[in-house]
């Protein structure tokens, strides 16, 4: 956009306003989208279904689907200078981001914008990518006219394929358990039987399983920092090998003992929750509000 022709006529004006036109056109995805007048959601059910990769066109666009996917995959690989720990997109959003019970991205595409209590504004699905750069993987947001952000994007809106704009899938983000006061000596015991064996005595991740805690972990300010989300994961996804074999209070007394651990920080998390609601879990304080003293993970008990 910035490389304009030295001879600038009267008549480049409208020229570059076609281009972008052409540009916005060419970012939404399937036909169905452009066609779609900019209504709310459609009462129509939506079912959760995985697109089949015969779905993927053969052009360039199919390419930049299957570019997004392997950094969703390889993230530290694809982006190098991006990633501060040890994870990967989808150490968190299982099988590709197609796991339903582990923050899926299903239908994610077509969910923005969307309204981000935490930012306290609306968020492009970039800025919601790029939250999760910086927080899930404690490291530095892309470029919003990034080839890479163009290639999750792409990837993303594929895994939204026939769902339509501005539907808010019911299956989108950790489902969530009914919360129960957690024992850490619990969590701790639980911890050394099920989930040293691939994540490590000290948190630090194993050949076969990222950190779950210290420097090469998520960062304070991610959403997994938090109990309810934390639990949540836990219960519905690991053992990695047993999922769903933990009960509501063993993923609670898990999630809390993990969380009573060090991590990586995230710079102006204080500034977080700007219209001063922060929920109940989150572990830090934010200037817009201060939570009582007793709630969040890392309070004192
Ligand atoms: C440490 C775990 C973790 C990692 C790693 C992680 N995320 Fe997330 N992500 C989350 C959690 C937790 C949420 C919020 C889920 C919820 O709202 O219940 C989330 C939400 C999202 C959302 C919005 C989902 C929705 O339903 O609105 C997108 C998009 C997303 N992540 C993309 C990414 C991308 C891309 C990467 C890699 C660059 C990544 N995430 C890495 C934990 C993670
Ligand atoms: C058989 C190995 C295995 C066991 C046992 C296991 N996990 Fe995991 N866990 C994984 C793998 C593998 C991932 C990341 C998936 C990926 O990268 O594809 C993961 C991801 C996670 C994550 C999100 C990413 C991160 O690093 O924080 C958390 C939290 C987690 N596990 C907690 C636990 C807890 C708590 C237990 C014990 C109940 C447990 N896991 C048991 C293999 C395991």
């Amino acid at each position: 956009m910035n490389s304009r022709p030295a001879s600038t006529t009267p008549g480049s004006a409208p020229a570059l306003g076609a281009i972008l036109l052409v540009l916005a056109s060419g970012c939404s995805g399937t036909p169905e989208r452009t066609a779609s007048a900019p209504a709310p959601a459609p009462a129509a059910a939506v079912t959760f279904s995985v697109p089949d990769d015969s779905l993927i066109p053969k052009d360039a666009v199919g390419a930049s689907i299957r570019r997004g996917r392997a950094i969703v995959l390889a993230t530290h690989d694809s982006l190098p200078g991006h990633v501060g720990n040890g994870l990967r997109c989808v150490s968190c959003h299982l099988d590709n981001g197609a796991r339903i019970s582990s923050g899926s991205w299903i239908g994610v595409y077509a969910s923005f914008p969307q309204y981000n209590k935490r930012g306290g504004r609306v968020f492009r699905i970039e800025d919601r990518v790029n939250e999760c750069l910086r927080r899930s993987l404690a490291g530095k947001p892309l470029a919003l006219d990034s080839r890479d952000m163009t290639d999750l994007v792409a990837y993303f809106a594929f895994l939204s394929h026939g769902i339509p704009q501005g539907t808010k899938a019911e299956w989108l983000g950790m489902k969530r358990l009914t919360p129960v006061t957690p024992d850490r000596a619990a969590g701790q015991r639980l911890y050394d039987g099920e989930c040293v064996r691939c994540h490590g005595p000290a948190g630090e991740g194993t050949a076969i399983a990222p950190a779950v805690w210290g420097p090469r972990s998520y960062a304070i300010g991610a959403g997994m920092a938090r109990l309810h989300t934390a639990a949540a994961f836990i219960r519905w996804n690991m053992p990695f090998d047993r999922p769903g074999t933990l009960t509501d209070q063993q993923a609670y007394d898990l999630a809390a003992f993990v969380l009573d651990h060090p991590r990586p920080d995230t710079p102006g998390k204080e500034k977080d929750y700007p219209k001063g609601d922060p929920p109940d879990d989150n572990p830090y304080p934010v200037n817009a509000h201060r939570p009582p003293a007793k709630s969040g993970p890392t309070a004192s008990r």
